[in-house]
């Protein structure tokens, strides 16, 4: 299949790139400022701001799937409005497409979120994946809305990071006992969105991992398989902090995971110390 990546530069799309590659796929990728993050794939710069770019590297490339991972934090345009560009870029032709959404669509308010559950964000970053979310569908009715949560890997993720100069006093901070969510591993989403891909499903679908943890437990096991000291890492409670954003938000992944072969594991489980 030729397999287009939107955002092949990013954390997630360059596992995607290489899971994609490794499945016998022809596979193309974009980037935005970052081509230097993309190897193993023909790559493609692209703003997906800009619809006459979009339209023009589409027409180029003719993919029969495309997964859309593009998004930037702070910008509105990059994350609610790009992806209707990439949507309306399609119309009239039949491409298979996969958005990834967030957790970040609701707002804690329920705890727990299935895919039929209606979102309420409470950030604008929340509210332009939504926004995002509504405008793919409507202009591209068959495409697949691909939620999930805390996206961690092999040690290079934003989160990971995060933890590592926590630990090792590099930055001050303090990681919350009481913000849960349910973190996915960088292998099983990139897997579960291409097995998505490649199906003929469509509509809303939750990928998250399996178990719900705080920010807290999170930080204390990547910090021991990366390096055992831990005594950086200090708890506190968002709440208290009276920080704005969803607290503890649940996305049930237990419906969508009936329907797939890749099983998407909890944190507890992928973050566990190698024996020995
Ligand atoms: N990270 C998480 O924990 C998490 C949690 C839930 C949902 N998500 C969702 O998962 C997706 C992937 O996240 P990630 O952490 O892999 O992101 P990332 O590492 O920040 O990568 C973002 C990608 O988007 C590209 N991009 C930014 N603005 C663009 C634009 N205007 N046009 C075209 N491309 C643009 C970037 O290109 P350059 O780098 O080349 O500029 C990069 O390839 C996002 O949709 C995000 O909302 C992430």
């Amino acid at each position: 299949m030729r397999v287009l990546i939107v955002g092949g530069s990013g954390h997630l799309g360059r596992q995607l790139v290489r899971c994609a590659t490794k499945d016998g796929h022809q596979v193309a990728a974009t980037y935005r400022t970052r081509p230097h993050q993309i190897s193993g794939a023909e790559k493609h710069q692209l703003d997906l701001r800009d619809q006459q770019q979009t339209e023009r590297l589409i027409e180029r490339i003719d993919p029969q799937l495309i997964i859309n991972t593009a998004f930037q934090q702070g910008d509105w345009i990059s994350t609610a409005v790009a992806p209707a560009n990439l949507a309306q870029a399609l119309r009239d032709r039949s491409v298979r497409l996969v958005h990834v959404s967030s957790d970040a669509v609701f707002s804690g308010d329920a705890i727990h979120y299935r895919e039929t559950a209606t979102p309420d964000p409470v950030t604008p970053y929340g509210a332009a994946k939504a926004a995002a979310e509504t405008a793919t569908t409507a202009v591209h009715p068959s495409a697949v809305i691909a939620r999930t949560s805390l996206i961690i890997g092999h040690g290079s993720s934003s989160h990971e990071r995060f933890v590592h100069a926590l630990a090792t006093g590099q930055q001050p901070g303090t990681l919350f006992s009481d913000d849960i969510r349910c973190p996915v591993h960088v292998d099983d989403l990139a897997a579960a969105l291409l097995e998505l891909g490649v199906g003929n499903r469509s509509g809303i679908h939750h990928l998250a991992g399996a178990d719900a943890i705080s920010r807290y437990e999170l930080g204390l096991l990547i910090a021991q398989r990366d390096d055992p000291a831990t005594s950086g890492l200090r708890h506190g409670s968002r709440t208290d902090a009276n920080i704005r954003g969803p607290v503890d938000v649940r996305l049930d992944s237990t419906e969508t995971q009936q329907g797939l072969r890749t099983q998407l594991r909890g944190a507890r489980e992928f973050l566990k110390p190698a024996p020995g």
